[in-house]
């Protein structure tokens, strides 16, 4: 298949330069486009083929399901069995936005975007090509990451192109996303809210709207535990993972570099190729190996953006060990820390 790239631009576009990626929706084909998290795959959620599409062009286990991007508010009356006051309160709150509810489904939403569940994902994205494609096709999308299973999501274009190019029909190319992480999943399908997945949304910011918040304790989890099961299915699969082994070492600034530097030291006397994601606070700190600044401590929103980048990055730099600092674990910190985490399949050093 050949996958046709398509420049638009996110500030200022006509109508008409998404006719062709509507066109392809409504056919059941696949479409990469922007949101103001990452990259998504598209295909029409009310229809099984387009979601087998999904799963087998970025070859996911078809038990993960899949997220729906709807427009508008009206649009969620018609796939969810019931929307409970709190959700009518967030959905208020953050969307348009990166927030994904799940909710219990209507019969038409089919198992196959559910992934064989009862409850369904939902989000409006608060990206203009995102909303444009979604009302002007008049399809519901479902969409997942645009990435191949594993991998980090794409933070652009380029990524979506490395991993799904031949793959899918089309990719809108709106250049770099804002926020750079998945979008903050709650589930308001039982009783008491829970978070399933971290992101720019926090915990505070949601707790100030509705009160109490859980967090599922697959997503504080500091370790891989096997006794501890995830909620939102696929936060159980090792992902955002570079090629090589990420380690996260964790600690008081002055230690985390002296270990980074030991064992970087260590790792090239065996011959390795040994990077470093460090921070504007601590890069000069680093003696050897290949040295990356993630951004400043002060910013952690740009931190957030430019992490999957870097995680690609460390590929393409050939990189067989890979040293983080760590991050705090509240707020934005809480969502980077998880993604890191799970890129490193858990390897932490605490010194
Ligand atoms: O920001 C985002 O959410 C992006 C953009 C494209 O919108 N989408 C995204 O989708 O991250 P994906 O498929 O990579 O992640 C969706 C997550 C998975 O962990 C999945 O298991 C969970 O949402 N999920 C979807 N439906 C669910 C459900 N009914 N119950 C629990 N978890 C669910
Ligand atoms: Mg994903």
């Amino acid at each position: 298949m050949k996958t046709k790239i398509q420049r638009i631009n996110p500030e200022m576009f006509q109508d008409e330069e998404l006719s062709e990626a509507c066109e392809i929706l409504r056919r059941k084909g696949l479409v990469a486009f922007p949101t103001e998290t990452v990259y998504g795959l598209g295909g029409d959620a009310m229809h099984p083929e387009a979601a087998a599409k999904i799963y087998a062009a970025k070859g996911r286990p078809s038990d993960n399901p899949l997220i729906i991007h709807i427009a508008g508010i009206d649009d969620l009356y018609n796939i969810v069995a019931e929307v409970p006051e709190k959700a009518k309160k967030l959905a208020e709150a953050f969307w348009p936005g990166p927030l994904t509810m799940i909710f219990r489904k209507q019969r038409q939403v089919p198992y196959s975007t559910t992934g064989g569940l009862d409850t369904v994902a939902v989000r409006m994205p608060s990206h203009p090509v995102a909303m444009e494609l979604i009302r002007q096709s008049g399809v519901y999308i479902a969409a997942p990451s645009a990435n191949t299973s594993g991998r980090p999501s794409p933070t652009k274009a380029e990524h979506v192109i490395e991993d799904l190019d031949g793959r899918i029909d089309m990719i809108l190319d709106g250049g770099m996303v804002g926020i750079g992480l998945e979008s903050t999943i709650i589930d308001l399908s039982d009783k008491e809210p829970v978070i399933l997945r971290p992101g720019y949304v926090t915990r505070n910011m949601l707790e100030d709207v509705v009160g109490e918040v859980q967090v599922d304790p697959a997503v504080a989890n500091r370790e891989l535990n096997p006794n501890i099961v995830a909620k939102a299915p696929g936060m159980k699969y090792r992902h955002y993972a570079p090629k090589g082994q990420l380690t996260i070492v964790e600690g008081e600034s002055d230690a985390v570099v002296e270990k980074i530097n030991a064992l970087v030291a260590e790792h090239l006397k065996e011959g390795m190729k040994v990077a470093v994601i460090a921070t504007e606070e601590t890069k000069d700190q680093y003696a050897q190996g290949v040295v990356c600044s993630i951004g400043s401590r002060k910013n952690e929103g740009s931190i957030a953006a430019g992490l999957y980048d870097m995680l690609r990055e460390m590929d393409h730099l050939g990189a067989q060990y890979i040293y983080a600092e760590s991050f705090e674990n509240d707020s934005l910190g809480q969502a980077i820390m998880n993604r890191m985490l799970k890129a490193a399949g858990y390897h932490l050093i605490k010194v």
